[in-house]
């Protein structure tokens, strides 16, 4: 039976999920504008624990100060109404026209300098919101064409962007950390930082990386064909998992941003199993919101956007249980032995021991039975048969 979620789960959603009009690139709207502070009460009464919101969605672009002002306090006292918190705000540089070239690395520097003053005004509203991290995704940051960006200079601008907002941030003393969303495609032809690795390796450059992490969405990694686990599980490595975006994806296509699990089922019973149970041999945990970045699809009404927004939850709410029980049961503990998964935990070199040591162990190679290690088998397949049975509630 499906559980109830409860604000402890902390799930958050965002204001374009399920405000999304299901405008495409084929059709027009086929649901009505949401009022933000409907959704926010709703969401609430639904069980989630949180919002996020582009600057856009709460606020439409080109409103005066006035208008910005009151719409921001109306907000406010609904999540002052509702309990709900603002947990992460991000910026739109996609949908303007004046972003067709990107934002941070537009080829037009007016543009640039445009961006970075609408991440920046962003920022403070973050702060004055009591969000705790700042999500850049760069939709736009990219081409079609493969000569008309110049990939050095656009990665020297993006740095010069995303140095200068982060150390603002601290420059203010605000609480907030920047975390970066990969995308492979869509809708540029090819998007700069296009998976959670290039972002990692980019981080690696920055100035403030101190303070820049990541915002794996499941659907972006899978469009590029990758593991969203095993890219979670690098960034949790590198202690940069500051944010996750769950939804569900089927295959190599267009961004789907199905409801989460409505896509690799397997695969987010192992995402969920990772962020409830952490690693089996240990390490580093993430314990931030549990955010769903999804799009109620097209064909749904506005009740259909609600039974949606409950399924992620309630998808969660089952793979977190059948996870749970798949770590506790004693025939999955000693798979995990048997398959030596356990045993990888364990350095390579033993203490103390150094490389000379290991060249004078003849043990380890000279006299190493070779065929006989070669022969033995892993029975990774019974304990991933373990899982699937877990998963599907057959144990
Ligand atoms: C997408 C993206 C966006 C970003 C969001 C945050 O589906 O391509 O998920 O929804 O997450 O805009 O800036
Ligand atoms: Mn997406
Ligand atoms: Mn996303």
């Amino acid at each position: 039976m499906p559980v109830k979620p409860t604000p402890a789960d902390k799930f958050s959603f965002g204001l374009w999920t399920v405000g999304w009009e299901a405008r495409d690139q084929f059709g027009d709207a086929s649901r009505p504008a949401l009022d933000p502070i409907e959704s926010v009460r709703r969401l609430a009464e639904l069980g989630a624990w949180g919002v996020t919101f582009h600057d856009d969605d709460l606020v439409p672009f080109g409103s005066s100060d006035a208008v910005r002002d009151d719409i921001i306090k109306r907000f406010r006292a609904a999540l002052d109404e509702t309990g709900i918190v603002c947990e992460m705000v991000t910026t739109n540089t996609f949908s303007h026209p004046i972003f067709k070239d990107g934002a941070f690395t537009s080829n037009n520097r007016e543009v640039r300098r445009y961006g970075l003053r609408k991440v920046i005004r962003n920022v403070d509203l973050a702060a004055e919101l009591g969000a705790e991290t700042f999500v850049m995704w760069g939709g736009r940051e990219g081409s079609e064409y493969d000569g008309a960006k110049d990939v050095n200079a656009a990665l020297d601008r993006y740095r010069e962007g995303i140095d200068t907002v982060a150390a603002y941030i601290k420059e203010k003393g605000y609480g907030l950390k920047i975390a970066l969303e990969p995308k492979p495609n869509e809708p540029r032809g090819d998007i700069l930082l296009p998976t959670v690795g290039h972002a990692l390796g980019f981080i690696a450059e920055l100035e403030h990386g101190d303070i820049v992490g990541l915002n794996p969405e499941v659907g972006h990694e899978q469009m590029a064909g990758l593991n969203y686990t095993a890219g979670i599980a690098q960034a949790l490595w590198a202690e940069k998992l500051f944010h996750i975006d769950l939804n569900g994806q089927r295959s190599i296509k267009y961004d789907q941003d199905l409801v989460f699990g409505h896509g690799d089922l397997l695969s987010a019973f192992f995402t969920v199993d990772l962020i409830e149970n952490g690693f089996p041999g240990g390490g580093p945990r993430y314990d931030g919101p549990r955010h769903f970045d999804y799009k109620p699809s097209r064909t749904e009404d506005v009740d259909g956007v609600w039974v949606s927004a409950a399924a992620n939850m309630s998808t969660y709410l089952l793979l977190k249980e059948r996870a749970l029980a798949y770590r506790a049961d004693p025939e999955v503990q000693a798979a995990l032995e048997a398959s030596k998964v356990l045993e990888l935990s364990k350095p390579t070199l033993g203490e103390g021991e150094s490389l000379a040591d290991l060249l004078a162990t003849p043990a380890a190679f000279e006299e190493l039975d070779v065929d006989a290690v070669a022969a033995e088998g892993y029975a990774f397949v019974h304990l991933n048969q373990l899982a699937v049975e877990h998963a599907l509630g057959g144990r």
